[in-house]
């Protein structure tokens, strides 16, 4: 197992390809997914071990990527904590109860993080049963960065600006740095329950940090996303979008393994910002999967090319897969990673 691509890149070492795997890889683009789905809600499909391995088994028979992405969401650990959380097909996670004043935090941050982990068997059982199918191939286990999550849990719903979460770090710092301090110990539990059934990597998303100045990420968001991650045995990936002004700081001083890097920052001046000492993710544009294919091929051999300027690359886009993507497209780009004819 440690020499799978990804484990190598992310150790630092430079296979002789780029290892890729897709964010968003399980999910709707395929039609065997949007079957397996009929009929079964999304965090109900999360929770049921078979279909979840299932659907995390898909992609990499498909498109022969270099690692799995274990099927789940980044509120599964709120709901396995008994918070009223649903996913609202086109819109996206919704709470029932917004986490907005301090009453509210203190509701909240009263469930024992370790209730999570006792709720955890399923995921544990699917990823158990994804290891064991994948043998060399490694699974990658993740979860929602503290802000990420804090976007959804302190606004109720998707939001463009995450205004409330943001705002609750000024208005109330002490109620923020509580509710945030508890959204990284889940979000620690979560992952560590996927590194003990096999993940081999963990991914930390924290999607909606662009939003953030460097000022609050420094001040109210670094040492939580750094307690998430802290202690966790495997190799571990930091993602944000519209994060070029964050990116040192999402190294968290030497924690992660590799930072991903969305679409708008080239990755030989993303390697130039972050230094000779970590391993870059991404970063081909999700908007160019619908372009000919000679100008998909081109961007994606220019990502691969500009990767060369970093310590290592794992070759990923820079955001999730579209739901609209064709998905030979995906198993094209594959091939062309991995240097076969296409
Ligand atoms: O990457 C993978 O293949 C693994 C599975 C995965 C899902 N969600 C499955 C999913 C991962 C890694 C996530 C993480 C996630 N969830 C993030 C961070 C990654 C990112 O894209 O920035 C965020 C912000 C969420 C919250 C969330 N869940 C959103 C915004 C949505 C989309 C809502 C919609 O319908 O457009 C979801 C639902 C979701 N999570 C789906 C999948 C496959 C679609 C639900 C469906 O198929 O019905």
């Amino acid at each position: 197992m440690a020499t799978a691509p990804l484990l190598r890149a992310l150790h630092g070492d430079r296979p002789e390809r780029p290892p890729v795997w897709f964010m968003r890889q399980a999910g709707r683009s395929l039609p065997e997914y949007r079957e397996l789905r009929v009929g079964t809600r999304m965090l109900d499909a999360c929770l049921d071990p078979e279909l979840a391995a299932e659907i995390t088994l898909q992609p990499v028979r498909r498109h022969g990527v270099d690692a799995a992405v274990f099927f789940s969401d980044i509120v599964v650990p709120l709901l396995l904590a008994g918070i009223d959380v649903e996913i609202q097909p086109g819109r996206g996670p919704v709470f029932a109860d917004p986490v907005r004043t301090t009453a509210d935090v203190d509701r909240v941050t009263a469930i024992d993080p370790a209730d999570v982990v006792a709720a955890s068997a399923p995921v544990a059982e699917a990823v158990g049963i994804v290891a064991r199918e994948l043998g060399d191939v490694p699974v990658i286990g993740f979860a929602g960065a503290p802000f990420t999550l804090a976007a959804y849990l302190v606004e109720g719903g998707p939001s463009k600006e995450h205004l409330r979460a943001r705002g609750m770090m000024h208005a109330d710092p002490e109620a923020w740095h509580r509710l945030a301090g508890w959204l990284a110990r889940v979000s620690h539990a979560f992952l560590q329950v996927q590194v003990d059934a096999g993940a081999s990597a963990v991914q930390l998303f924290d999607s909606w940090a662009g939003s953030l100045s460097v000022a609050d990420y420094r001040a109210h968001i670094a040492p939580h996303s750094h307690t998430a991650l802290d202690g966790i045995t495997v190799p571990r990936i930091h993602f944000g979008v519209g994060t070029a002004h964050l990116l040192p700081d999402m190294r968290l001083g030497g924690l992660a393994d590799a930072v991903g890097v969305d679409w708008r920052t080239p990755l030989d001046e993303a390697a130039a910002i972050v230094g000779p000492d970590v391993t870059l993710q991404g970063n081909i544009d999700p908007a160019l999967l619908t372009a000919p294919w000679p100008v998909l091929s081109a961007h994606v051999r220019d990502v691969i090319a500009r990767g060369g300027a970093a310590r290592a690359h794992i070759l990923n886009l820079g955001h999730g897969v579209p739901p609209e993507t064709d998905p030979t497209v995906l198993t094209r780009i594959v091939a062309l990673a991995h240097g076969e004819d296409v």
